[in-house]
This record gives structure tokens, C-alpha cells and sequence, in this order.
């Protein structure tokens, strides 16, 4: 019965960002908000240069511009409750602010890590197999490659947050973070959270050392097909 009251939606968790050196949160705030701006900035331009030259309409462009588009979900995710922990004296938020943006954190860092292997794919096929490129490289490929990037980090992470969710937490509910970290969130529980931690450490190794075992593996692949050749 206490755990199940401890878990309702009514709870709420405190923020604890930099509340400790209210001088710092001043020039944190203005360094952070410049920051998103200009990633804000950067990453639209990006997205806008390669819908509307159509020199760029090609799969590299189109991964580049989900890559900025996945960018500005990312941050926008995260710097929204950062900022706002600057501002307030104690920053308080609800059970279910705090889930969704461990989710969305969770979601778009997995994504980020597939999306980047899939490039290197892109990357090899071109450099690689450059006759073969175009037909590998088909809209009817790249786009469910970008998709299938959103879906995997999307379901890694909807099963790493119900895992955590369902904890039991302890008590005081105070966050030693900027953000809804999922860690931090995790150290607040009363059970034990070795089958979270060793899950995320399992799906961190897979989803981190990706790109480049991707690109290990291709290397391999090449080195089989053309030893001769020293790219391999
Ligand atoms: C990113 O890829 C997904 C899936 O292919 C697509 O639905 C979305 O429109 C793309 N976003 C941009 C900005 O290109």
C-alpha cells in the first residue's frame, strides 16, 4: 500500500540543478539559452539548405537533415526543464513531466546512436561499392532506415522507463540533476536497481559502440571481399 501511494502520479520531485550557487544559475542561464539558440539556429539552416537545394536531395542530405531535426528534439527535450530550473528558487515537477522526459531523453539519445550507424552504412555502400550505391540506396531503403533509427530508440527507451517508473521510491524524492537523468532518477529508489542498471549498461554498450561496430564490421566485410585493396 505504501509503495503504491509513493509511485501515484501525485508525486513530485525537486530539481536540484545548481540551486546550491545562485550566482552560477544567472551566467549558466544566459551561457545555456545562447547555446540552444544557436544550435536552434545551425540546425535549421541545415534542414532548410538541403530541402530547398535539390543538388542535396540525396540520401546523405536526408539523413544530415533528420540528424538536425533529431538535434533539435533532443535539446529542445531537455533544455526547456534546465532553463526553468535556473529561474526558479526550487524547481518542483510532477511524477509524469519527470517520466516524459526521462522517455524523451532516453528516446532521442537512442536514436541519435542508430541514426548515426545507419550513415556510416550510407557512408560505406558510397565509398565502397560506388556503382552499386544508387540501387542500395533507394528511397524505398533510406527512409525506412531513418524511421527504423526513431522506432529502436523509441521502444529501448519506452522499456528502460516503465522499468524505472515502477520503482519504489524512498522518500525526500530530490534529483541531484538538471534534468530527469535517468540514473539520477533510479539512485532515488528504495528496491533494488541492479536489473535497471544492468539493463541500461547492456543497451548503453549496444547503442554507444554501434556506429563504430558498424563501421568495424564493414571494414572486415570489405577486407574479406577485396584483400588486395588497402582500403580494408
Ligand atoms: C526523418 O525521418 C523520418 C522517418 O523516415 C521522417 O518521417 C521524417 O519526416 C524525417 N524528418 C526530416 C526533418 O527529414
Amino acid at each position: 500500500m505504501e509503495k503504491a501511494n509513493q509511485t501515484s502520479p501525485l508525486v513530485r520531485f525537486i530539481l536540484l540543478g545548481l540551486s546550491a550557487h545562485p550566482r552560477l544559475e544567472k551566467t549558466f542561464f544566459v551561457l545555456i539559452l545562447l547555446m540552444y539558440l544557436v544550435t536552434l539556429l545551425g540546425n535549421e539552416v541545415l534542414i532548410l539548405v538541403t530541402i530547398l537545394d535539390s543538388r542535396l536531395h540525396k540520401p546523405m542530405y536526408f539523413f544530415l537533415r533528420n540528424l538536425s531535426f533529431l538535434d533539435i528534439c533532443y535539446t529542445t527535450s531537455s533544455v526547456s526543464l534546465v532553463l526553468d530550473g535556473f529561474l526558479a528558487p526550487q524547481e518542483t515537477i510532477s511524477f509524469s513531466t519527470c517520466a516524459v522526459q526521462m522517455f524523451l531523453s532516453f528516446a532521442m539519445a537512442g536514436t541519435e546512436c542508430v541514426l548515426l550507424s545507419m550513415m556510416a552504412f550510407d557512408r560505406y555502400v558510397a565509398i565502397c561499392n560506388p556503382l552499386r550505391y544508387p540501387g542500395v540506396m533507394s528511397k524505398a531503403a533510406y527512409v525506412p532506415m531513418a524511421a527504423s533509427s526513431w522506432a529502436i530508440g523509441g521502444v529501448a527507451s519506452l522499456v528502460h522507463t516503465s522499468l524505472a517508473i515502477q520503482l519504489a521510491l524512498c522518500g525526500d524524492n530530490i534529483i541531484n540533476h538538471f534534468t530527469c537523468e535517468i540514473l539520477a532518477v533510479l539512485k532515488l529508489a528504495c528496491a533494488d536497481i541492479s536489473i535497471n542498471v544492468i539493463g541500461m549498461g547492456v543497451t548503453n554498450v549496444i547503442f554507444l559502440g554501434r556506429p563504430s561496430s558498424v563501421h568495424l564490421c564493414l571494414l572486415c566485410l570489405h577486407h574479406c571481399y577485396h584483400p588486395e585493396d588497402p582500403l580494408g
